[in-house]
């Protein structure tokens, strides 16, 4: 059992929570993943090391409450605990070389992001970092974007705080503007990150996405993750979950993520009933 050791409420929808996992903390490197089961009788969901302490043994979780499993590791409590929480999965982001980088990132996407951004800088890189949300009460992180970055642009889709616009824009500008980064990377929504690389693909400039495909076993055994990359099959949890961006089929990869919807709608109105009847 792993105990949650900090609850913070980041936004309306998503919630960042410290855990007890020493191992995991030990070894966790930007990039990488962990699989958690609320309870016994939960299913796993992947969720991205945000963060980790390796004195204190946590490891940072920030997710997104859309449906049945994140509704209940929402509802735990500091002092509470998860069933399972099993990692560092996945392969860490390649830093090698890049003495500029571009983070893009969109959403929650940006909770996968920060981390990244933060090892590059702690690598020496020059850090500039896009971030973009809906509007300005979704906005998270800011203060730590700004802690690890040497340029932050904000943008919100309906201009209540930062620019207004997407991510894409921002992008475009700086490259326009001469900015000559050796990588973009894009973390968030499958369509915007498809988008990131339509912008980058002109100017050759390399970009790494972090693809977030449904994951069930995280070893590479299931096949659920599976993405055409450079027209091969490869499995994210294993061979990523960061591909070179330009050469990701990303149409199926949205087309794969909607496969279960109906099943997911059903599981989240069930857990809300649940709960209306235990409040009653
Ligand atoms: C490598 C990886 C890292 C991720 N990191 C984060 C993160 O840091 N923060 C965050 O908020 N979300 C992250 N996600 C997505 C997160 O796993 C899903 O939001 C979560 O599983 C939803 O479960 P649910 O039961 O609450 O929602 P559901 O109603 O079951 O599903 C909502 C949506 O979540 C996605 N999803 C559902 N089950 C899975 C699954 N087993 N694997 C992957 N996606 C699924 C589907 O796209 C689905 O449409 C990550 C996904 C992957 C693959
Ligand atoms: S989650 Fe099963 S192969 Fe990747």
């Amino acid at each position: 059992m792993y105990k949650i050791v900090r609850k913070r409420v980041l936004n309306p929808t998503v919630t960042m929570m410290d855990i007890d996992a020493p191992l995991v903390a030990a070894k966790a490197l930007a990039g990488q993943f962990i699989i958690l089961r609320v309870n016994d009788d939960s299913e796993r969901i992947p969720l991205t090391v945000a963060g980790y302490d390796r004195v204190k043994g946590t490891v940072r979780i920030i997710f997104q409450v859309v449906g049945e499993s994140t509704m209940s590791l929402n509802d735990k409590q500091e002092g509470d605990f998860i069933c399972d929480f099993v990692g560092p999965l996945g392969r860490p982001t390649e830093t090698a070389g890049i003495k500029k980088v571009c983070i893009v990132g969109g959403g929650v996407g940006c909770a996968i992001a920060l981390p990244v951004a933060q090892r590059f800088k702690e690598l020496g890189a020059e850090v500039h970092s896009i971030i973009g949300f809906r509007n300005k009460d979704l906005v998270i992180l800011e203060d730590e974007f700004k802690a690890c970055s040497d340029k932050l642009t904000i943008v919100t889709d309906d201009g209540s705080y930062g620019t207004k616009g997407v991510v894409t824009m921002p992008l475009k500008q700086d490259i326009e503007s001469g900015e000559r980064y050796d990588l973009v990377m894009a973390i968030g929504p499958v369509i915007m990150m498809k988008f990131v690389v339509e912008t980058t693909r002109p100017y050759n400039i390399p970009t790494t996405v972090s693809m977030n495909p449904i994951m069930i076993d995280g070893t590479g055994m299931c096949g659920g993750c599976r993405l055409t990359v450079g027209g091969k099959t490869k499995f994210a949890c294993v061979d990523g979950p960061d591909f070179n961006g330009f050469e990701v089929d990303f149409d199926e990869a949205m087309l794969r993520s909607t496969m279960y919807a109906d099943f997911e709608k059903r599981e989240r109105e069930e857990y809300c009933n649940l709960f209306k009847k235990e409040v009653r």
